[in-house]
């Protein structure tokens, strides 16, 4: 697949690095400097490359949107046209501290996002776990008992593409149903912060949903 990092920071820049070792061609765009761009590219070594977020949308089968939400406006501009683009969402929308959420309950970032975007196929993926166990999973890819990882969205292709990008990451996907549904994953994604920011087990942590 073609995969374009839109916002190449803690989530970004780990995944589009994780998506580039497992095969993908990959384009790192939107960091404050494309010298971090351009390192990331590097040391992602597979076909991993720097470019523009309107370089990284183009052509892209799958897009990772992985920007701090008061930036959501400033990167879509850059872009381009998104209609009909897959874009996977890790984005929270949180507010300018970072600590609590600007849209919840009756909405989420992940919809909000669907409505600024002619024909979405929007999935909200990633936002649920932190970002310094992500190369954990990776590594421990092969074995059993995969950490699992929601995801959600209203659109049939782009959640098959966001399952394929899910399990090429090392997690275990786990179809929570439509878009409307991150606005319970994304308040999860609080929790897990608590765990993993506040606890004395550190932050390299996941979760694993368990059906008996
Ligand atoms: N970090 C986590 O563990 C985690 C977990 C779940 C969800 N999330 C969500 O995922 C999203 C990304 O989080 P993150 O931690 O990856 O954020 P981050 O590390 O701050 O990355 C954001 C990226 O945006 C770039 N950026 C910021 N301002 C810019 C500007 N004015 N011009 C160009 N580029 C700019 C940053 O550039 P620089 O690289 O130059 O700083 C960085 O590459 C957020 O919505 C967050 O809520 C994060």
């Amino acid at each position: 697949m073609r995969i374009g990092i839109l916002g190449s920071g803690l989530m970004g820049g780990k995944l589009g690095t994780i998506w580039a070792r497992a095969g993908h061609e990959v384009v790192f765009s939107y960091a404050r400097s494309d010298e971090k761009l351009k390192k990331l590219a590097r040391d992602a070594k597979g076909k991993a490359r720097p470019g523009s977020p309107r370089e990284a949308a183009q052509e892209a089968d799958a897009l990772l949107l992985a920007v701090h939400w008061s930036r959501l406006d400033d990167v879509l501009k850059q872009t381009g046209d998104l209609s009909g683009k897959v874009i996977v969402t890790c984005s929270l929308p949180m507010n300018a501290d970072d600590t609590g959420l600007v849209i919840a309950h009756t909405s989420s970032g992940a919809e909000e996002l669907a409505k600024m975007i002619p024909k979405p196929r929007v999935v909200s993926a990633f936002g649920t776990v932190p970002s310094e166990v992500l190369f954990d999973v990776y590594e421990a890819k092969r074995k059993t008992g995969r950490p699992s990882l929601v995801y959600c969205g209203d659109d049939k292709r782009a959640k098959a593409v966001a399952v394929e990008l899910i399990r090429d990451a090392g997690f275990d996907p786990v179809d929570a149903g439509p878009l409307r549904i991150a606005r319970y994953t994304e308040p999860f994604t609080l929790l897990v912060a608590q765990l993993a920011y506040e606890g004395n087990r550190g932050p390299e942590m996941a979760y694993r949903f368990e059906w008996f």
